[in-house]
């Protein structure tokens, strides 16, 4: 991260992604407690490891350490200028820049873990990649790990559609933090990263999703937290 990142400045964006955030998920702070409430009777205890992939700047990764202090997280991400901010905030987080639109994030991606997490990430991959990305995810996972996948699930089938990620908040908050002189290097870093890796916006019910990680050998698929079309759904490997 550049030396001359203020922490103040830090701390606002990471705020103002948050609620960016919630409102395109609806009922987020709930939801992402269900999961981890859930994650606590299923293991009896909290777990030691813990994976945020697509953890952006780290603001989930910031909860899972408030509820479980002693966990070691790792935010992976393809976005360096996000990744900064969750380096700079969080340091006790290992942060790890990989691409989950092929198997080739995996190795980086280290594990094994007890709980991988993916909210509001899975969307930008293609169905196909999809399937593909559960197997793998599932590979991080100890014998009685869990995955927990949040993303926009409507109850009723749907055609894969755009899902809203380019709407006004998310346009305002990347354009707020262009206007700063200091993350230009980031913002530049980032545009070639992303260069070529075209958000699929693809959205599914909760069962598609279920039955997807079922195929990709999971044993049980639970839907933990339904509102406005999102839902929360907790996989045991
Ligand atoms: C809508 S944001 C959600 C971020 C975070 N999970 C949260 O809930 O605050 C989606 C995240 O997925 C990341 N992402 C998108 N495509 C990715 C890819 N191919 N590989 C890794 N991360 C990706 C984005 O950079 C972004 O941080």
């Amino acid at each position: 991260m550049p030396s001359t990142l203020d922490p103040d400045d830090v701390a606002r964006w990471r705020r103002d992604w948050e609620t960016m955030m919630r409102h395109y998920q609806p009922g987020r702070d709930d939801l992402l407690a269900a999961g981890l409430t859930a994650v606590e009777q299923i293991h009896g205890r909290p777990p030691e490891r813990v994976l945020d992939v697509g953890g952006g700047p780290g603001t989930t990764a910031e909860a899972v350490l408030g509820r479980w202090p002693d966990a070691h997280v790792t935010v992976l991400d393809v976005d360096p200028a996000l990744l900064a901010l969750a380096d700079a905030a969080l340091p006790q987080v290992r942060t790890v820049r990989a691409d989950i639109s092929s198997a080739r994030w995996l190795p980086p991606a280290g594990g094994p873990y007890d709980l991988v997490l993916a909210l509001v990430t899975v969307h930008y991959l293609p169905e196909q990649r999809i399937h593909d990305w559960y197997a793998e995810a599932r590979h991080l996972l100890r014998p009685d790990g869990l995955l927990l996948v949040a993303d926009a699930m409507p109850e009723a089938p749907v055609s894969p559609r755009r899902q809203g990620c380019g709407t006004d908040p998310w346009i305002a908050w990347w354009t707020r933090l262009a206007e700063e002189p200091v993350m230009a290097p980031l913002l530049n870093e980032r545009r070639a990263a992303l260069s070529g890796l075209d958000p699929a916006e693809f959205v599914a019910p909760a069962d598609w999703h279920g039955e997807t990680a079922r195929r990709a050998g999971f044993t049980h698929a639970t839907a933990l937290h339904q509102r406005a079309g999102h839902a929360l759904m907790a996989f045991r490997r």
